[in-house]
């Protein structure tokens, strides 16, 4: 099954060259909380890519017989990324052996603040990829399609919900006996969108940006002998089946409904575990209150989710885009760590910036 993704040089490799690549963060609806070795998950996710929160990196090669890498955030050494890198290169070394014969300068810089709470491991690792794989395109001439489920493929050994950036305006990653073509490797697009949800709204209020109290990778950890695991996998799989109906047929009041009980399922995971945690802070609480007084009197379709943290995503149609940044200004600002909020959109996923080779 993995034959596809296993490195078939016929052209000669470039004496050096330089690749930029940019992808996106996602934001899932369907969550992925729990997995096994090598990040596999333990039940499908689906997300909506996103366009305007996303990382650009670029990979500068030059040819070498001793294999080296140096890792830059807007070229400033950053010695706390440098194991991760190193960890993920390692970790498809078998995949893309052709990087280790090269000396590898890598640059990256994300559009949204470092600290915002943001997860910038999805768009990292996909943008990464995504480079790596376009090398990987000019010295086998893999076709595109296969170029994107490879970086995919990859990407998910960096980070599991890194897997669903590369594809847009919605992805899923994770197998599903009843959606075709989908897999636990990598994510697959689904484009199969009502109209309602052409340009659909993220609006992600900052409201604790501090660092992460507990990483995903111990959280995930902690699904392993959860009480309530079993049940889980099963809703995620159930719900999966009806987002995707509801994103077919418009039905905003059903994605109301499922994407709120996720963002709300995921958290309870947290708070039931052993050892428990709690990641939403008062203004999380606050601001989910203030949503469905405002969704009850103004008979807005406005819905939150949230991800492994205390931010809030608003999810709205576009047409309402102005009424919400004015409920924003009014009532949630608030609970914004700075008065800082991050006006997003569903998108189309990574691409190649450029590429030059010698
Ligand atoms: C709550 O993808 O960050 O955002 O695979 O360990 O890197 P690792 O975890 P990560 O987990 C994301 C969890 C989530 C839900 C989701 O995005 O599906």
């Amino acid at each position: 099954m993995l034959d596809q993704f296993i490195y078939k040089p016929i052209h000669p490799l470039p004496e050096s060259g330089e690749i930029s690549a940019k992808s996106p963060s996602n934001i899932a609806l369907v969550k992925y909380w729990g997995k096994k070795p090598i990040q596999i998950p333990t039940n499908p996710s689906i997300s909506f890519t996103l366009t305007n929160c996303f990382t650009k990196t670029t990979i500068s090669f030059k040819k070498s017989k001793n294999f080296s890498f140096n890792f830059t955030l807007k070229g400033l050494e950053k010695p706390s990324f440098v194991s991760k890198i190193e960890f993920f290169l390692e970790r498809i070394k078998e995949w893309c052996p052709y990087i280790f014969l090269y000396q590898i300068e890598i640059d990256t810089e994300n559009t949204f603040p470092h600290s915002s709470g943001i997860a910038s491991s999805a768009s990292g690792f996909s943008a990464l990829a995504l480079a790596l794989v376009e090398l990987e395109q000019k010295i086998t001439g893999m076709s595109n399609e296969n170029k994107y489920l490879k970086a995919s493929f990859l990407s998910r050994l960096g980070s599991g919900s890194a897997s669903r950036s590369l594809y847009g305006p919605t992805a899923i990653w994770g197998q599903h006996k009843n959606i075709p073509s989908t897999s636990d490797q990598y994510a697959i697009a689904y484009n199969d969108l009502h109209e309602n949800f052409k340009n659909y709204q993220d609006t992600i209020l900052l409201i604790d940006k501090g660092t992460k109290k507990v990483s995903s990778t111990i959280g995930h950890e902690l699904m392993h002998n959860h009480p309530f695991s079993k049940q889980r996998f099963s809703q995620a799989n159930s719900n999966l089946e009806s987002m995707i109906n509801v994103l077919k047929n418009g039905d905003l009041d059903e994605f109301i409904s499922i994407s709120e009980s996720e963002a709300l399922t995921l958290h309870a995971m947290m708070m039931t575990s052993n050892p428990y945690f709690i990641l939403m802070k008062q203004g999380t609480l606050s601001t989910i209150e203030k949503i469905w007084s405002f969704r009850g009197e103004s008979k807005i379709p406005l819905s939150f989710t949230l991800d492994a943290g205390a931010n809030v995503h608003l999810l709205y149609p576009l047409a309402y885009k102005q009424q919400v940044l004015d409920f924003i200004g009014s009532e949630l600002i608030v609970f914004c760590q700075n008065q800082q909020y991050i006006c997003d959109v569903v998108g189309t996923g990574a691409n190649i910036i450029s590429a030059s080779y010698a």
